[in-house]
């Protein structure tokens, strides 16, 4: 028999670090997430957008929706820059298993930020946010084959190549391979701050 497993939902979530900050996103969010779900480069590689701004207002109020669930599974946070206290992006937990304790990461950062670190910094907190407050055991990601800094990114914070998926990622018009990536609860603990194993 299938045991009833449930994840208390929590909200609202928020989160400082050195340099970001995490925050519930809302609708009047909506002009500074269009700047990066409205720009056709910065979403190249993921499953999202471009989308003009009607529907990354529509995109908000499902975010909205999912954060007031009841047993909440999505998760999607802007990332505050604390330098300038701009909302620069995004970073995303959904659990796909309460049996499992198991759920999906992924982020975005606003294209004129890229390679200033606010990436790695924003999976960090993420799994911050799934393994000490969620109380998750495995966090997993899917990218692009060919999207290299993102793979980057997950190894940065110590997430582990677990093999390829054929033709999982739908971006676009075309379906594309994708690289997966794990982390165990015990993995994140043993860590040190640069995502090694100590
Ligand atoms: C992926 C993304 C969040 C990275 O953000 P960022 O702020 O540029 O990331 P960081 O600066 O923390 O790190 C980028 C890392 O990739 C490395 N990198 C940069 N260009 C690279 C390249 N062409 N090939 C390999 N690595 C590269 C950098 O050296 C850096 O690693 P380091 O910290 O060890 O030096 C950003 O590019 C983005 O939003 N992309 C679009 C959305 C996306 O792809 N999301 C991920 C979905 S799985």
């Amino acid at each position: 028999m299938r045991p009833f497993v449930s994840i208390a939902g929590v909200y609202p979530i928020s989160y400082c670090g050195q340099r970001i900050a995490l925050r519930e996103l809302t609708r009047r969010d909506a002009s500074a997430v269009h700047q990066w779900t409205g720009d056709s480069e910065a979403v190249s590689m993921i499953p999202l957008g471009p989308t003009r701004f009607s529907e990354t207002r529509s995109y908000l109020r499902q975010i909205e929706r999912e954060a007031g669930a009841r047993d909440r599974r999505v998760y999607t946070l802007g990332v505050i820059e604390l330098d300038t206290e701009d909302l620069v992006g995004s970073v995303g937990l959904t659990i796909d298993s309460a049996v499992h304790r198991r759920a999906e990461i992924g982020y975005i950062i606003r294209r004129d930020r890229w390679g200033s670190g606010l990436g790695t910094e924003t999976a960090r907190a993420g799994l911050e946010i799934a393994f000490d407050r969620l109380e998750l055991h495995r966090v997993w990601a899917v990218c692009d084959t060919s999207n290299t800094v993102s793979a980057h990114v997950l190894r940065n914070v110590g997430m582990h190549h677990e093999g390829q998926l054929r033709k999982d990622l739908r971006i676009g018009d075309q379906w594309r391979d994708a690289d997966l990536f794990g982390i165990i609860e015990d993995e994140w603990r043993s860590q040190d701050s640069n995502g090694s194993q100590s």
